[in-house]
């Protein structure tokens, strides 16, 4: 199992490039399915969950084509299985998005319920309720949810709480139903709106994306679409809380600012510098950050994927932050590694009260999950001496090439296989 050894206190100078956003890429590749033509996706981030969700595909049938590191054709032409398979699914929850595209355009499906989770209970309810408002006849047998319809009708749905990728997937399953949807409480994440973008692309008739109430007209069929996927707001700021632990003046070309606005004004509170253009932010930070309070949201407001690198930023910040997570019920795995840097971290249920320190130390940590894992990666650019991270799988299925864009910016880190 590969793991990243990092020798802490080298500050960081350069420009990297950020890539395209995972979770905008993850419900779009699914989108595929939508429609008999080719998809042809630029900016798509070179991730190994974007490698499970392609397999995914590729059992179900559609044509996968790479033309460079970061551009596909999918096809859907020819589908030969409208099943999701554990194996596949229990790897990546993600592959839930097939549900809808499937049953909207084959009128069944058979997926994989995805079981449990690192970082909280994750149920799909709201994704399989939204389904059979919209007329689908769903069971749960034998671990999988079985969907039929003839044809998908619209319907007014409004889910119990804002969930994103249950947005795209009622989005997506809507686009080919009869008559009109009408999404309330929707998700506003910039990921719901690039989607909603190539859908428009693909012919479907969508309004509101962006905001809570999204309303979608269906057609009776979609077409093929070029699409650029969208920069990944959380790689940019996890780069930035890169910096704000370790200093120096870094530039991120590619990036989305505009999607950024909460992250990046909790970056300036902590005494970051920032300026910002339509795709580039450039970042200059000098001594230690000031403690910030974070609570988690949803877009647009402080973002849960964000939550675990912003409490490295407060391990060595000056003062007391208070971090709440209001997404998911168990999303502070990373404390008690940080706590091995010497972290001063207590935790009270959702709350965790940071008390920052001059200094932490290298030590040998385990990754849990995806964001954890950029977490112990920040911690070890601040601590003195070696930092190791066991586990990296986790942070592969997110981040491209994490350890190479640092190294890039001057960082002391190395990826040792095996
Ligand atoms: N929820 C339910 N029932 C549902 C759906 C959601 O109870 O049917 C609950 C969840 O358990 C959670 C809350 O609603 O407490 C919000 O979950 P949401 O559905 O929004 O999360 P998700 O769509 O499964 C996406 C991202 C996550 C990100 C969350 C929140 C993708 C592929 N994943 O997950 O990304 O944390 O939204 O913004 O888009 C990551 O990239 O590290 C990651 C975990």
């Amino acid at each position: 199992m590969d793991r990243l050894c990092i020798n802490g206190g080298v500050p960081l100078h350069g420009e990297i490039a950020i890539s395209g956003a995972k979770n905008a890429a993850l419900p779009i590749l699914c989108a595929s399915l939508l429609t008999a033509e080719p998809l042809h996706l630029d900016n798509v981030p070179d991730l190994k969950d974007i490698e499970t969700a392609l397999r995914l595909l590729e059992q179900h049938g559609v044509q996968t084509t790479r033309e460079g590191k970061e551009s596909l054709t999918l096809s859907a032409h020819s589908i030969e299985s409208l099943e999701a398979p554990y194996d596949l699914v229990k790897t990546m929850r993600a592959s839930i998005l097939v549900l809808g595209p499937l049953l909207a355009r084959f009128g069944q499906a058979r997926v994989s319920l995805p079981g449990g989770c690192a970082i909280g209970q994750r149920p799909v309810d709201q994704h399989i309720s939204g389904l059979k408002a919209l007329g689908a006849e769903i069971s749960v047998e034998h671990g999988y949810v079985i969907a039929q319809a003839k044809r998908l009708r619209g319907a007014v749905i409004r889910t119990d709480m804002v969930t994103v990728t249950g947005t795209e997937n009622l989005m997506m399953a809507a686009t080919l139903a009869e008559g009109t949807t009408v999404l309330e409480n929707a998700a506003r994440e910039p990921e719901v709106v690039d989607l909603a973008e190539l859908l428009i692309k693909m012919g479907a008739r969508i309004s509101g994306h962006g905001s809570d109430r999204i309303v979608i007209e269906g057609v009776p069929a979609l077409h093929g679409a070029e699409h650029a996927i969208m920069a990944d707001r959380i790689e940019a700021g996890s780069f930035l809380c890169a910096v704000a632990v370790a200093g120096g003046d870094i530039r991120l070309t590619g990036a989305a600012p505009k999607t950024m606005g909460a992250t990046l004004s909790k970056l300036s509170q902590a005494g970051v510098a920032i300026e910002s253009g339509p795709d580039w932010i450039s970042a200059q930070m000098r001594g230690r950050p000031n403690a910030v309070d974070v609570r988690t949201h949803e877009y647009p407001g402080f973002a849960t994927d964000m939550q675990a690198q912003f409490m490295a930023v407060n391990t060595v910040a000056q003062g007391t932050a208070i971090v709440v997570e209001t997404i998911f019920e168990n999303r502070f795995m990373h404390v008690q590694e940080l706590i091995r840097l010497g972290a001063d971290i207590e935790i009270d249920g959702h709350t965790a009260v940071v008390r920052g320190v001059p200094q932490l130390s290298g030590a040998t940590l385990m990754a849990t999950d995806l964001r954890a894992s950029a977490s112990l990666v920040i911690a070890g650019l601040a601590a003195s001496g070696q930092t190791v991270v066991e586990r990296i799988y986790h942070l592969d299925r997110g981040y491209s090439r994490m350890e190479k864009k640092l190294r890039q910016l001057g960082a002391n880190i190395e990826r040792v296989t095996g």
